[in-house]
């Protein structure tokens, strides 16, 4: 009875949900019965040592791997390192069960992309999965068989450094991103030699640190965390995302690595997630300073009954988890179970029967030319156009005197972004190499530092002032260095850092034009820039190819189309800052005794979903299906949108609703669907969304999906602040 109860298990597992691409039908039973007879022949210690990760390796580690002591390496890096190190694990050990080789595979492995809130400005999910196949394939081909990514935290608060990691503020977005992601990592067979697999990341609600610092405290309801934080886990694992990540932080007083509530009863139980779970670096460990379990045996106890399955770098479950099963604490099947998903995921990557790479692949591969063309193509298209007043941009055919200024224009190593993996900086083409290459001779680059980025000197200035005025347009390349983003690079201030606003203010009085190219990684709060440079594009950490995209977009080889994933802030005073926030009831007006602060407006400098062109789109004939529809319908809106200027360009229409009244209230609008199309000149098309209770419906208070009856907006726009709008009434049943 039992047998046949785990046998049906099984098959509703394979038909269902793990989904691990290349795992199907009788090769999955197979893979089943040998998962069985490894499990027979293991003794504690291995099948603990499945569970257990480390950092690098070392010649102590070598005596670990012989007895079967460690399961997966993080950071071993190159064809033929990961192989030397898998050779002892295969060939040495008893029982040759091959490691996984874990790397943070952000933005690419040697090409690099943009980093991911840039991606996600292209709001183009193909060119995502396009790059992150590419990511695959560099990394793959160099032994890596997981990349710790995508992450997929929503983050509202830009002074999170990690909020360049991710796709921004919005949960619509997010997921899909978040599923374009895991498609390009792990493509539509992992154990076809160019995949790795997704590890969706850092569960959960790690994007929303109380103060925007890291590792620090989350405190959020249980609506905010499903309707929020969790639509990008469940498009994730919808996408067959074989692993997900445990964070670091607290949620509402119990750590994430430890959350029975929302591991094993939502995401396990719900979202149906049976790939395996991996804490983050010693959040394990973790569970002890943050006052939750007394000692190491207690945080093994916590964690793995949250069934986190793997244990990175704490050394915890190396130390306890045997014991704890020889105690009874833990239950051996449960033991079981979790080397059963480990042990899954390496024959689906088909490791058991190739588990070396190539050494020449790896060189064929890397850096590739296609690669680092869709490194351009990519970063072009991750730019956000802010602002360009009378038409500065694109450069008229008439420039023939540029001044590059900056001290982010020729700095090579932050173009990269954070975790740039294995890119190096002379990879990468600068903003200056990539505008002297552009411009040609018959234009005259001339260069000026001007002052460092986070330093304060002004001894530069005279230099930069002078080069301006000799130069018919300055490029000013300002914004952050990467280590000033990622992890553990929380700021308090969201201004440029340094004294580089003056520099620009300098190159300004000039009177010489200035276009401001901005590289972070997060929203800067830029208001001075937006009143007094005619032009800024939002260039983040762009990359490889970074400095020829830019060029490519200042000429206007590249027509920008990107818009932003995250709201700009006027000031840090109004972060956390996000278009879809509840409705006051008293919204800013001139009274007094309004939602509002008495020194800033309460709009963002620039909202959620802005980006220009160097065309014009007009939109106009928004047409709903129906004025009524009965709870459970759908309903289908449509505009059509016209390119009404002189260049081809591409659009992202928007569709934004508002439940006007309900029993709990409603955001003021909500990002429910979009398109980008590329249209020439003069071409019009009609863009068209389907809303249903996925779209129109909510949690109610009792935490269940419902759409209420009553009168709901729509928007068809160009972003969260402007669109066409009209209205539609949902009926009860
Ligand atoms: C980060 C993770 C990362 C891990 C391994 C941790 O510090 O939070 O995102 O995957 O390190 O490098």
């Amino acid at each position: 009875m039992r047998l046949c109860r785990e046998a049906r298990g099984w098959i509703t597992l394979l038909l269902l949900s793990w989904s691990l691409p290349g795992a199907a039908g009788a090769q999955a039973g197979n893979v089943e019965r040998r998962i069985d007879d490894l499990l027979s022949r293991m003794t504690l210690d291995e099948k603990v040592g499945q569970l257990v990760q480390y950092s690098g390796f070392s010649e102590d580690g070598a005596t670990a791997l012989r007895e079967g002591r460690i399961g997966s390496l993080l950071n071993v890096i190159g064809a033929e390192n990961t192989n030397r190190v898998q050779r002892i694990a295969v060939e040495e050990s008893r029982l040759g069960i091959p490691l996984l080789f874990g790397l943070d595979v952000i933005h690419g492995y040697r090409t690099i992309f943009p980093i991911p809130l840039a991606t996600a400005s292209s709001w183009d999910p193909a060119l995502v999965t396009a790059i992150e196949g590419i990511a695959a394939r560099e990394a793959r081909a160099a032994g890596i068989h997981w990349t710790f990514a995508p992450m997929i935290d929503i983050a509202r608060d830009p002074r999170w450094g990690r909020i360049a990691e991710g796709a921004g503020e919005d949960p619509y977005l997010g997921s899909v991103m978040a599923a374009a992601r895991v498609r390009g990592f792990q493509g539509g067979d992992v154990t076809a030699p160019d995949h790795i697999l997704a590890c969706l990341k850092h569960y959960v609600a790690y994007g929303a640190p109380v103060a925007g610092r890291d590792y620090n405290s989350v405190d959020l309801s249980e609506r905010t965390l499903r309707e929020i934080y969790l639509p990008p886990y469940k498009a994730g694992v919808d996408a067959g995302a074989a692993t997900v990540m445990s964070a670091f932080n607290l949620l509402n007083g119990v750590p994430t690595s430890a959350n029975t509530f929302t591991i094993n009863r939502i995401l396990r139980g719900e979202l149906g997630f049976d790939g395996f779970i991996v804490s983050d670096w010693n959040s394990v460990g973790e569970l002890i300073a943050h006052g939750y379990a007394a000692d190491t045996g207690d945080a093994a106890r916590l964690a793995f009954g949250a069934t986190v399955d793997m244990d990175m770098m704490g050394g915890i479950y190396a130390a306890q988890l045997a014991d704890l099963v020889r105690a009874n604490v833990v239950p051996e099947a449960a033991l079981d179970a979790a080397v059963r998903r480990v042990l899954r995921a390496k024959f689906a990557l088909g490791l058991f029967d190739h588990p070396y790479v190539d050494p020449e692949g790896e060189r064929a591969v890397t850096l590739r030319d296609d690669h680092v063309a869709a490194a351009r193509d990519a970063a072009g298209k991750s730019m956000v156009l802010l602002k360009n007043e009378g038409g500065l941009l694109p450069l008229a055919a008439g420039v023939r005197s540029v001044a590059v200024i900056g001290p982010l224009a020729d700095n090579p190593g932050d173009l990269l972004g954070s975790w740039h993996a294995m890119g190096r900086p002379e990879d990468v083409v600068t903003v200056l190499a990539g505008i002297r290459r552009r411009a040609g001779p018959a234009v005259t680059v001339t260069y000026a530092q001007g002052t460092t980025v986070t330093g304060g000197e002004q001894d530069g200035f005279a230099g930069a002032v002078e080069v301006a005025r000799a130069a018919q347009v300055a490029i000013v390349v300002v914004g952050e260095r990467e280590f000033e983003t990622g992890e553990a690079a929380s700021r308090a201030s969201l201004d440029l850092p340094g004294v580089q606003q003056q520099l620009i203010e300098a190159v300004h009085e000039t009177g010489t034009p200035v276009v401001a190219v901005i590289m972070s990684g997060r929203p800067l709060a830029v208001p001075w820039l937006a009143e007094h440079v005619p032009a800024i594009l939002q260039a983040w950490h762009p990359g490889t190819q970074g400095g020829n995209a830019v060029a490519d977009v200042l000429w206007g080889d590249v027509n920008p189309s990107g818009k932003l994933p995250v709201s700009f802030p006027r000031a840090v005073g109004q972060v956390p800052i996000y278009y879809a926030s509840d409705a006051t009831g008293r919204p800013a007006t001139a009274e007094k005794f309004t939602s509002k602060y008495l020194d800033l407006p309460t709009t963002p400098l620039y909202p959620f979903g802005h980006g220009l062109s160097y065309t014009t789109f007009a939109y106009g004939d928004l047409v709903l299906s129906a004025d009524t529809i009965a709870a459970g319908d759908t309903i289908t809106v449509s505009a059509t949108v016209t390119n009404t200027g002189k260049v081809a360009g591409a659009e992202v229409a928007q569709l934004y609703i508002r439940d006007r009244v309900a029993s709990v209230v409603r955001p003021v609008k909500e990002l429910e669907g979009f398109t980008k199309i590329s249209l020439k000149p003069g071409e019009q098309q009609t863009v068209r969304f389907t809303l249903g209770p996925r779209e129109l419906g909510f949690y109610n208070r009792d935490m269940q999906w419902v759409v209420e009856p009553g009168v709901f907006t729509v928007w068809i726009g160009w972003s969260s602040a402007e669109g066409l709008e009209d209205s539609f009434v949902v009926r009860g049943n």
